[in-house]
C-alpha cells in the first residue's frame, strides 16, 4: 500500500519531533515563551518511534527526519537512528538541529546512522545570535558545522529564518558563505506559527526580496542537477561560488500541490499538515499495526486540498490550541 492522495501527492517523507524541550528560546519558534510544565506531556518512547517507523516504512514512507525542540536533547537519540537505520525501507534520515551539541556529537550521530543534518542559524553575529537565542553561543554552533561536514553528514544545510529588522541586514553574509563552502543555505520565509506573532505582518519578508539581495552579490543560476532533500526548497548558486541557495516560500508561494509529508509530534500527534489543527493520536493506536496504519490512512484522507490550501488558518480552528514550532518540529 502506498500513501497516495487523490490530488497525486504521494507521501515518503515523515518528520518526528522527539521532544519539544530547547536549550534555546527563539522567539518566532516558541512565541509563548517558556513552555509550562503541562506542555511537556510524555513524549514518544524510543519503542514506540521504532514501531511508527516500521509500519510507515511498510506504508511507503522512505525518507525520516529527526526533529524538536532540539533532538539532540533525546537522551536516547543514537539508538533511536540506529533502529530507523536498520528498518526496511527507510533509505534517508536527516536531522534538524540547533546546532549546540552537535560538535560532541556529529561522530557518534554517523556513526548510528544519520545520513545529514540541517542546522538553524539566524545570525552569524555573536551579540545578536546570543539575543534571538535567548543565551546561545555562537562559536559553539561554528564548531558544531565544522564537526559535521568532518564526518561526512552531508549536503550540511543551514536553515536561516529572515526576519524583517532583526537580522535581514545579513542575508548577503550568510549567502557569502556559499563562496568556498559546499554548503547549502536556506532562507526560510517567517511564518506566525503558534501564538503571539504580534509584529509578523511588519517582520515578514518574501523570498522574493531576499533573492533581490543575494542577487546583488552576482547573478543567480537555477541549480538543475537533483539537490538531495526532501523539500521546497528552490535552489540556485551564485555564478562562480561552490554552495547552493535555497528559497522556501510557505507564505508567498504555496507548495501544498507537491506536499510530500506528514508529521509526527512529540507527544504522538501525527498532523497531515503543518498549517492545519487536525491530529491524530497514534498513541491510542500504538499496541496494533493495523490500527496505526489506519490512522495513516485517515491522515491522507483528511490531508488539506491543494486547492483551498490552510494556510494562516490554525488559528481559526476551534478547539485546537495553536503549537508553535517547537512542539510541532517545523
Ligand atoms: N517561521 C519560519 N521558520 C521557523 N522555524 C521555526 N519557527 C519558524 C517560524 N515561525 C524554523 C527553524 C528551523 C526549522 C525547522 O523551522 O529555524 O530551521
Ligand atoms: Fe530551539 Fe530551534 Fe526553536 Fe530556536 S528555532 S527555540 S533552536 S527549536
Amino acid at each position: 500500500m502506498a500513501l497516495q492522495d487523490s490530488f497525486g501527492r504521494k507521501i515518503d517523507y515523515l518528520r518526528i519531533s522527539l521532544t519539544p524541550k530547547c536549550n534555546f528560546k527563539c522567539f518566532y519558534c516558541r512565541p509563548q515563551g517558556d513552555c509550562l510544565p503541562g506542555d511537556y506531556p510524555n513524549p514518544l518512547t524510543r519503542w514506540e518511534i521504532e514501531r511508527i517507523v516500521r509500519v510507515a516504512a511498510a506504508l511507503g514512507i522512505s525518507k525520516i527526519r529527526l526533529t524538536g525542540g532540539e533532538p539532540l536533547l533525546k537522551p536516547d537519540l543514537l539508538t533511536i537512528i540506529r533502529q530507523i537505520a536498520r528498518t526496511p525501507g527507510i533509505s534517508d534520515i536527516s536531522l534538524t538541529t540547533n546546532g549546540f551539541f552537535l560538535a560532541a556529537k556529529a561522530a557518534a550521530l554517523k556513526k548510528a546512522g544519520l545520513n545529514r543534518v540541517n542546522i538553524s542559524l539566524d545570525s552569524l553575529n555573536d551579540e545578536r545570535f546570543r539575543r534571538i537565542t535567548g543565551g546561545g553561543r555562537l562559536s559553539k554552533i561554528k564548531a558544531g558545522i565544522d564537526a559535521a561536514t568532518r564526518v561526512g553528514l552531508t549536503p550540511l544545510k543551514i536553515n536561516m529564518v529572515v526576519i524583517k529588522g532583526v537580522n535581514d541586514d545579513e542575508i548577503r553574509d550568510f549567502a557569502a558563505l556559499t563562496r568556498d563552502r559546499d554548503i547549502h543555505i536556506r532562507f526560510i520565509e517567517y511564518m506566525p506559527l503558534g501564538d503571539g506573532h504580534n509584529q509578523w505582518q511588519e517582520r515578514y519578508l518574501s523570498v522574493k526580496e531576499i533573492m533581490e539581495v543575494c542577487q546583488s552579490l552576482g547573478p543567480l543560476e537555477r541549480v538543475v542537477e537533483k539537490v538531495q532533500g526532501n523539500g521546497p526548497a528552490r535552489y540556485y548558486r551564485l555564478a562562480g561560488y561552490r554552495g547552493v541557495l535555497g528559497f522556501i516560500s510557505p507564505i508567498s508561494e504555496h507548495f501544498c500541490g507537491t506536499c510530500n509529508r506528514f508529521r509526527v509530534t512529540s507527544d504522538g500527534m501525527l498532523k497531515p499538515c503543518l498549517f492545519s489543527g487536525e491530529e491524530l493520536n497514534l498513541r491510542e493506536a500504538m499496541d496494533d499495526d493495523e490500527a496505526i496504519k489506519a490512522l495513516f490512512s485517515r491522515a491522507l484522507d483528511i490531508k488539506p486540498s491543494p486547492l483551498k490550501p490552510p494556510y494562516l488558518a490554525q488559528h481559526h480552528c476551534e478547539g485546537v490550541r495553536a503549537r508553535g514550532m517547537v512542539e510541532i518540529g517545523g
